[in-house]
């Protein structure tokens, strides 16, 4: 087992080269997780070299920050679909011209809600392979994100804890979260549409490897196997014990040992593995407005 969630397990050697000499400055932004990425002109696109170094980048660092990138939004989709397919999601607001662009944030009438941990649609059968946002406005102070290393919290996890939640199972569910803005008769139209996903409780990276602790606060309702794992003394019982789990697996991601706090400033562009991390908007800023594009490129099912 791996100790620590640094560390690419295996590379194709194009990108083992790349990322030995990339053409862009890297430099680190908590032990954890997270690096800025300087001299990289995000309007031009990527050639195949740039691509390779920033996809070792990603998987590496799990989070890449790029400062002064004044993108329009269909070269943030461009830039984004060079990683892969991207989806659309099915609550939150859209861009008016380009359905792949989510539009965040909060103002003086809504608040913003992403403050919660949570790896994006992991409600999904095939959940989010990585999301790119670019900040269009944000306040001066407040608003700041928070990215989890989830490699790190799992293989910091005592052996003991980490040998129980071997193939265990968890239900992703995007109703408790998103619901609640919902009528009754959205809420039954997107039951039928998005029915719950369930997924292993400890993913293993498909690029590197990795053991990545995967329930989050935000989407994961209850475990879907615990009673065949574990023994019932009578009733009910087994039910506290589960939920225990859970909470104890949830606070995990607020672990500032595992984590970076980003301060974002207009065409600061933040893009991060979904499959190995965790995110949490700060909702402090209230009323002041906070604009935010996403691009969210589709991932594999988990295993
Ligand atoms: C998100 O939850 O994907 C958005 C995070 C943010 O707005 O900082």
């Amino acid at each position: 087992m791996q100790a620590t969630g640094q560390i690419i397990a295996e590379a194709p050697s194009t990108v083992r080269s790349a990322v030995l000499k990339p053409s862009f400055s890297v430099e680190p932004l908590s032990p954890a997780i997270g690096v800025e990425i300087g001299n990289l002109d995000l309007t031009a696109p990527l050639d195949d070299d740039q691509y390779a170094a920033l996809r070792a980048a990603l998987l590496k660092h799990k989070l890449l920050v790029f400062r002064d990138q004044d993108i329009s939004p269909a070269q943030q989709v461009a830039l984004a679909r060079r990683f892969g397919e991207l989806e659309t999601h099915p609550v939150f607001p859209h861009h008016p011209e380009h359905p792949e662009l989510v539009m965040l944030g909060g103002d003086s009438k809504i608040p913003g809600r992403e403050n919660i941990y949570h790896s994006d649609v992991s409600w999904r059968e095939r959940p989010s392979m990585g999301s790119m946002l670019r900040c269009l406005e944000c306040p001066k102070v407040g608003g700041d994100t928070v990215w989890v290393n989830m490699a790190e919290a799992y293989a910091r996890l005592p052996e003991a804890t980490r040998n129980a939640l071997d193939g265990l199972l968890a239900v992703h569910d995007l109703l408790p979260a998103f619901g609640t803005r919902m009528s009754a008769e959205e809420r039954e139209a997107r039951r039928v549409a998005y029915p719950p996903a369930t997924h292993p409780v400890v993913r293993t990276h498909p690029e590197t490897g990795e053991r990545v602790l995967y329930v989050n606060e935000a989407f994961t309702t209850h475990l879907a196997n615990y009673i065949e794992k574990n023994d019932v003394r009578f009733g009910f019982d087994f039910r506290l014990a589960e939920m225990d789990l859970l909470q104890h697996l949830y606070r995990q991601a607020a672990v500032p040992e595992y984590q970076v706090r980003l301060k974002w400033r207009p065409n600061t562009i933040a893009f991060w593995d979904n499959r190995s991390t965790q995110h949490y908007a700060i909702q402090d800023y209230f009323p002041a407005r906070r604009r935010m594009l996403r691009a969210t490129i589709i991932g594999d099912k988990p295993v």
